[in-house]
């Protein structure tokens, strides 16, 4: 830990976890919590809750939770000391300064010194294009009409011919080898040693949502394979969940978000002013990448290549924007091949029309769908009427799919009614609803024994920390020691500790650890679904059904560890004792 935990703690107070998270996600109060859309998974509704109570938040639908700090953590994609900076500063509370001694130098985290690998070789870069020898990658960008206010921006740069230089460079400032062959910078090679991943390219620094360079793409000057070369992934370059120009992107604040297929698209457009353009990373549209997105916005035009490999990405996308709910549209770039070139050469007024007249997607992809056939054969076109009903079982809600059945008849001279009947057909062959996609991460519903006894645990500190009250009742008979996870036993203690003391404060708890995923653990046990009960039988039997499963679980846990753990048998003892003594006596959560 970099800061002291009193001053941790100080930040986390300062900071209001219903103010900050309302600063990124649109939340509503309902009862005693405020609701909205989690912005780590797609959803429709919201199962997203933050608790100004508890001072955590909790997604139902993923699992994820945390306290602010955890918040912070995965939403701007920080470290655990990054995040306590950024609060801090938000709060105005004074932090001290850190000393990168050589001691501290090897607790900050490898992901810290890759990012500061990547940031020292892309000044590396910049400084190159503006050498002599850089001229030709300067020359090369100043063809395609880049200004110089546009490079700046972008921070592009240039990799020299001697791939010997950037390694030497990077030497001096104190980087290892080993790091700047993780960080994807350069290879070995027996004859040259350490040399240069990019050699004579132009390059584009990667940036994350934060303006930290993540990665790199290099291009070829002119023609040469391949065109692109980009960083591998390393730990800090996932590539499935970023997206080059989001950093900018991100406060356009233009209502939505302008997807293209390549880094120069993204910059020529973003030169026209139209500063909400992004690209995937030399690989196809992600769900994660949609994902990303949709925190900024429910609107994503598509810009992609006119092409026939474009148009695929295309109908791609659209799949991927609509399972992420978001709404797709599609911009028509023809007779132009890609944005870059249509704004070279019409414009930026023209694109704002082609903006203004972007394509919803659904009639984006029958049009594509209608080229497939030979609308003059009576075969043919059936197939593509039947192709166009299977399209429309898509829509679930019927007002949708009778607007969409009716514009899409008009607009093919289909006969209504006849369609209607197609689409009901195949309703009724496929079932209308298809099942609601699962987050794959989060919710692991495991039925195993270990899986039920940690399920008891969690559902126990969670009981304890809606009703503090609760916790004399089982003082007497549970102790931190009975919980079986390492994880848990330290939260139970710390919980157990403060509430001895009189105090309670799950969310400070939370800040104990530094990793996000330990994090995501601890908060789920202050957040598992308890049963709704309503009777006080009810809850009697819920409550201590809960209490033996514990117990009894610690019991067994303990039997099988005597004679190689010291502290067994004191534990079996007491355990059974309990154990004998509730079978009892009576105990009830009121
Ligand atoms: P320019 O020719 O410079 O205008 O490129 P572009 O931005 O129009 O890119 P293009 O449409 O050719 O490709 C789109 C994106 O795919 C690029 O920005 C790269 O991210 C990626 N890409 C293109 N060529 C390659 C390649 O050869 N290898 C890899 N890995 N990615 C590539
Ligand atoms: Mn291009």
């Amino acid at each position: 830990m970099y800061y002291p935990d009193e001053l941790v703690e100080e930040v986390r107070m300062k900071n209001d976890i219903v103010d900050v998270v309302s600063g990124y996600v649109r939340l509503q109060k309902k009862g005693g919590n405020y609701w909205g859309l989690c912005p780590f998974h797609n959803e429709k509704t919201p199962s997203f809750s933050v608790s100004g109570n508890k001072q955590m938040f909790h997604c139902f639908g993923c699992g994820t939770g945390g306290n602010v700090f955890t918040f912070v953590m995965n939403y701007e994609n920080y470290t655990f000391p990054e995040a306590v900076k950024h609060l801090a500063d938000r709060a105005g509370v004074k932090l001290p300064e850190i000393e990168y001694s050589a001691e501290m130098q090897q607790k900050v985290s490898r992901r810290a010194r890759l990012l500061e690998v990547n940031k020292e070789a892309a000044k590396y870069f910049y400084y190159q294009l503006r050498q002599p020898n850089g001229q030709i990658g300067y020359q090369y960008l100043k063809k395609r009409e880049l200004n110089d206010e546009t490079i700046h921006k972008f921070g592009l740069g240039y990799a020299g011919k001697n791939g010997a230089q950037l390694v030497q460079y990077l030497r001096s400032r104190g980087f290892e080898d080993d790091l700047i062959k993780e960080a994807g910078l350069a290879n070995f090679s027996e004859r040259g040693g350490l040399l240069s991943q990019f050699w004579n390219r132009v390059m584009f620094p990667i940036q994350d949502i934060n303006h930290r360079v993540i990665g790199f793409g290099g291009r070829v000057m002119g023609d040469g394979e391949p065109k692109y070369l980009n960083s591998p992934e390393t730990p800090v370059f996932d590539k499935r969940r970023n997206l080059y120009g989001l950093n900018f992107a991100r406060t356009a604040r233009s209502g939505n978000i302008i997807l293209c297929e390549g880094y120069m698209d993204v910059i020529a457009m973003h030169q026209a002013g139209f500063t909400q353009a992004v690209a995937s990373l030399g690989t196809a549209f992600t769900s994660e990448q949609a994902s990303l997105l949709h925190r900024y916005t429910e609107n994503v035009l598509l810009a992609y290549d006119s092409d026939g490999a474009g148009t695929k990405a295309a109908l791609r996308g659209i799949e991927i924007l609509r399972e992420a709910g978001l709404t797709g549209k599609v911009i028509d770039m023809r007779p132009y091949k890609d944005p870059d070139e249509f704004m070279k050469n019409l414009g930026k007024e023209a694109f704002q029309e082609r903006i203004d007249r972007a394509e919803n997607s659904f009639f984006f992809e029958v049009r594509i769908l209608e080229q497939q056939f030979n609308q003059k054969d009576p075969e043919e076109k059936t197939k593509f009427h039947r192709e166009i009903a299977k399209k429309l079982c898509q829509f679930k809600e019927e007002v949708e799919r009778e607007n969409y059945l009716q514009a899409i008849a008009d607009k093919y001279h289909i006969n209504f009614e006849n369609l209607r009947k197609l689409v009901l057909n195949y309703a009724a062959q496929t079932g209308l609803a298809t099942p609601l996609q699962r987050p794959k991460s989060g919710v692991a519903q495991k039925n195993k024994p270990e899986e039920n006894a940690r399920k008891a645990q969690r559902l126990l500190i969670t009981w304890i920390t809606d009703s503090p009250g609760v916790y004399a009742k089982i003082q007497k008979y549970i102790s931190a020691e009975d919980f079986t996870d390492e994880l848990y036993r330290k939260v139970a203690a710390r919980l157990f500790d403060e509430l001895g003391q009189g105090k309670f404060n799950p969310a400070a708890i939370i800040s104990m650890f530094e990793d996000e995923d330990e994090q995501r653990e601890a908060a789920a046990l202050f957040n598992t679904s308890l049963p709704e009960l309503t009777t006080a039988q009810e809850q009697e039997k819920a409550f201590r059904d809960i209490v033996l499963a514990v117990k009894k679980n610690s019991y067994e846990y303990y039997t099988a560890k005597l004679g190689t753990d010291v502290n067994a048998l004191k534990q079996v003892i007491e355990g059974k004792k309990a154990l004998e003594e509730l079978s009892r006596i009576r105990i009830a959560p009121n």
